[in-house]
């Protein structure tokens, strides 16, 4: 099925339900959309292909949609498998299609597909060139690394339409969580997990977009994955302009612990416990029973973390390190983050998170490093106090 989204404009995405595991690491509890679209105008463009996962149920939408008629170009805004899968069938398909993309999509296609002949199939374009279909017509503008190098994001005037690619990109499938975007905690979740484990490491270069796309008169969002955008489109790019700057979006102190034997989690509730009882906001997490995406995105979301790890073969915790490890890849910076370590012979996790925090941009890491041996006790309630005071200076 197909869904009309103006006179010459129709969705033809598809929804995938069954995906278990989007790129092969985040959990989508309600699946994820592989939008894709068709402008049937003087000419006709496919604007992006979808997963090979729902690559069938694609080419029916498509085929419904053309009515009869055949496509001119496919415009690849990425190559990413999750975008691109079908290009080769479309190539075979219709013998007089182009492909419209940047000179190194154009390159990557290859690399994708077997024995695939490109002669006299591509037109590469670049910032500021134009797709003339008609009374539509698309502007290209390059968004290098917002995902991937190749990837380019198109602009048309008639109707104030950014195709946004994976930007503005949300989990979930449009049958659950709407087709529309609801400019509300639902979109903003999702959006944000989605945002910083996918693009947030390259926060510099969706400044770049985001500062393009301003020049224009953007009325509405077409992404590559989830709700499409049209109501309160300032909201949406405010939040873009909030995530890509590294900036916390929340005053609060996000509260990670990963404890082998419960003991260093009695010491992370008791933090929380403390922060509460003085009006702090805070959120818990027991990152090793919960979905690091989500982790990663509270991390960026907080103005403030504490970490509480056990230590582990003289050193950390492997589901603290691997959080770090995300961190430290993602482009964690700008944040104020206190620790507490606990170790029944040789404490060693707060050493390594020092370590891990100190090659962060921007990281403040405040005293006092909380040491608890294996439970805690009376004794360690003066460090644990003072480290929710510190971790709590300057909270509005
Ligand atoms: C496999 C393993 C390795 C450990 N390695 C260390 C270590 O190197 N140094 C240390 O002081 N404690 C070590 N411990 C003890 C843990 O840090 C211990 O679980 C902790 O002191 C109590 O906190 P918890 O109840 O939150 O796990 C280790 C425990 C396990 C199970
Ligand atoms: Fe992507
Ligand atoms: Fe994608």
């Amino acid at each position: 099925m197909f869904r009309q989204l103006s006179d010459r404009v129709r969705f033809i995405g598809v929804d995938d339900l069954e995906c278990d595991l989007f790129e092969s690491q985040y959990i989508v509890p309600d699946g994820i959309s592989y939008n894709s679209y068709l402008v049937s105008d003087d000419r006709t463009a496919i604007l992006d292909t979808v997963d090979a996962r729902k690559g069938e149920e694609w080419l029916r939408n498509l085929e419904e949609a053309l009515e009869g008629r055949t496509p001119d170009y496919l415009v690849v805004h990425h190559m990413e498998p999750d975008h691109s899968a079908m290009i080769a069938e479309l190539l075979a398909r219709y013998s007089g299609l182009k492909i419209v993309a940047s000179a190194k999509a154009i390159q990557m296609i290859p690399q994708f597909f077997d024995s695939i002949s490109l002669d006299g199939r591509t037109m590469a374009v670049k910032e500021g060139d134009v797709l003339d279909l008609g009374s539509h017509k698309l502007e290209f503008i390059a968004a290098p690394m917002v995902h991937w190098p190749e990837v380019m994001v198109s602009y048309d005037a008639a109707d104030g339409t950014l195709y946004s690619a994976d930007a503005f990109g949300k989990f979930g499938a449009l049958e659950k969580c709407g087709f529309y975007g609801r400019d509300d905690n639902d979109w903003t979740c999702e959006a944000r997990r989605y945002y910083f484990n996918i693009v947030g490491k390259y926060g510099i270069q969706v400044r770049t977009l985001l500062g393009k796309v301003l020049r224009r008169n953007v009325k509405s969002i077409r992404p590559l994955h989830g709700p499409l955008l049209e109501d309160n489109i300032e909201s949406y790019i405010s939040l873009y302009d909030t995530w890509s700057s590294y900036m916390p979006e929340t005053e609060g102190v996000f509260i990670a612990c990963a404890s082998i034997h419960g003991g260093t989690m009695e010491v992370a509730r008791k933090l929380e416990e403390i922060l509460q009882s003085k009006g702090v906001r805070t959120s818990l997490s027991d990152i090793c029973r919960s979905d690091i995406a989500e982790n990663v995105e509270d991390a960026f979301r907080y103005s403030r973390m504490i970490l509480a790890a056990s230590s582990y073969d003289g050193g950390l915790f492997t589901p603290m390190h691997g959080f770090l490890h995300r961190l430290q890849i993602k482009g964690y910076s700008n944040r104020t983050v206190g620790l507490v370590e606990n170790g029944s012979w040789a404490p060693s996790a707060g050493r390594v998170m020092k370590e891990m925090l100190g090659s962060m941009k921007n990281v403040n890491v405040i005293e006092p490093l909380v040491t608890v041996r294996s439970r805690m006790k009376e004794h360690d309630l003066e460090a644990i106090r003072t480290l929710a005071e510190n971790i709590m200076a300057g909270y509005r």
